[in-house]
């Protein structure tokens, strides 16, 4: 997607769901509609969804797409990367990421983002990926972090 048409169309995003999530404080909740919002506005999001940090071990929780893992090995792939390294993590090319869990075959590239808890200890992540290469770059990370920065 063109990076103005990005921007605008994150700005109307974080608009909505800052409305939409002062309906209720239950992160079940919150997260499902993050997900939905996120998956049915964004045509280049093909797998969307949250995975928690629970007693060591990352479990999935709602999400939009195919089926997905649901628990992921630790300390392997994507998304634990995110967690070790308390940090986004884009991946253009999922082939070229060593330890990638490839839940769908289908996915090229992806995007995680940590979330954290009020204390900000990191509680888990949003994890998004695409069938195109190259479909995720800084705006996304930047945008992605205000909306998951509204869930706790
Ligand atoms: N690819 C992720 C696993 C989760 S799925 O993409 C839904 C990873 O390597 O951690």
């Amino acid at each position: 997607m063109e990076s103005q048409k990005k921007k605008g169309r994150y700005l109307r995003i974080h608009q909505q769901l800052k409305e939409l999530l002062l309906k209720t404080t239950d992160l079940d909740a919150r997260m499902a509609t993050v997900v939905a919002v996120l998956h049915h506005k964004m045509d280049y999001f093909s797998w969307t969804g949250f995975y928690s940090l629970n007693k060591g071990e990352l479990t999935v929780k709602t999400y939009q797409g195919p089926l997905a893992c649901q628990v992921l090995e630790k300390n392997k792939g994507v998304c634990w990367a995110g967690i070790n390294q308390g940090k986004t993590i884009i991946v253009p090319n999922v082939h070229l990421f060593p330890g990638h869990i490839a839940c769908d075959s289908r996915s090229r590239s992806e995007i995680v983002v940590p979330v954290r808890d009020k204390k900000g200890n990191i509680c888990g992540v949003l994890d998004v990926d695409s069938t195109s290469l190259n479909s995720f770059d800084e705006i996304d990370a930047v945008n992605l972090g205000k909306i998951v920065a509204l869930i706790c």
